[in-house]
């Protein structure tokens, strides 16, 4: 990385004259340089005292041009190993008009899937649990809880409530909740899903390893079975640089317009 490190520092020397604060252009600098390929994900940053002595600059304004680019994902921080190029994120496209599952639309891609458990049992229901799934003070919910990754990186974190006469054992659902739905009848076939955007709090985006405060997406998905009845009730928070949700949009006739 020396060459391209040389030529990043370099640039900012020439540029120095431009009148903004020094940290915004050394920012640019890396950024810069990120993007254009110079450096690319993986690649180690020179040392914080080496950035200041090669820019002839202070060492304090190369940590702040760091740490803002550190929060805004292009760089990552590891203790006691440095400064890299943070890895790309492959953005993965999925269609809004198909009620597939985690593992299907990973499967599809050719990434391999798997999950970590943050939670599973069966609990008294919270009111929002009570009021979506049709469910009394005195009946169960499952939870079934999971960081969902794929090739390795986590993608989101989804937690799922069902009742639990649809799903008794939610310890046993193995790595797919709607193969195990299916199994007994019970995998839903329509749903609603609301899609919000939300900035990922601390505890989210250590799971999901991004910087604390990154752009995420919310997603509520309430899925039905072909009775009508409420099956599966969903809130997820989904990594924002990971996803495109992609909708098909046709034009309606006269007919069809005021349709649900
Ligand atoms: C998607 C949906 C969830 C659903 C999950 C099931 O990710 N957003 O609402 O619970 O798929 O996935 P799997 O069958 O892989 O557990």
């Amino acid at each position: 990385m020396s060459d391209a490190a040389d030529q990043i520092f370099a640039t900012l020397k020439q540029s120095s004259q431009s009148g903004a604060p020094l940290y915004l252009q050394l920012r640019k600098s890396i950024e810069d340089a990120v993007n254009r390929g110079l450096i690319g994900p993986g690649d180690a940053l020179p040392s914080e005292r080496d950035i200041a002595t090669k820019a002839d600059i202070s060492r304090v304004t190369v940590r702040k041009a760091v740490q803002d680019l550190v929060k805004g994902g292009i760089l990552v921080q590891r203790h006691g190993s440095g400064t890299f190029v943070a890895p790309r994120m492959e953005r993965v496209e999925q269609s809004l008009s198909r009620l597939t599952s985690f593992t299907e639309d990973m499967a599809r891609r050719g990434m391999a899937v798997r999950s970590a458990w943050l939670d599973r049992g069966l609990y008294a229901p919270s009111p929002d649990e009570m009021m979506v799934l049709g469910l009394s003070s005195s009946e169960l919910v499952a939870r079934v809880s999971r960081l969902r990754i794929a090739n390795d990186t986590p993608l989101a974190i989804e937690r799922a409530s069902l009742s639990a006469s649809a799903l008794p054992d939610p310890a046993g659902i193995g790595s797919s909740l709607y193969a195990a739905l299916e199994l007994t009848g019970n995998r839903p076939v329509r749903a609603v899903q609301r899609i919000s955007a939300a900035n990922l709090g601390d505890a989210d985006a250590r799971l999901l390893e991004v910087p604390p405060g990154v752009a995420g997406l919310h997603i509520e998905r309430i899925s039905y079975l072909a009775s009508g009845k409420v099956i599966e009730f969903t809130r997820s928070i989904y990594r924002g640089d990971a996803y495109d949700f992609v909708a098909e949009l046709r034009l309606t006739g006269p007919s069809e317009e005021g349709r649900p």
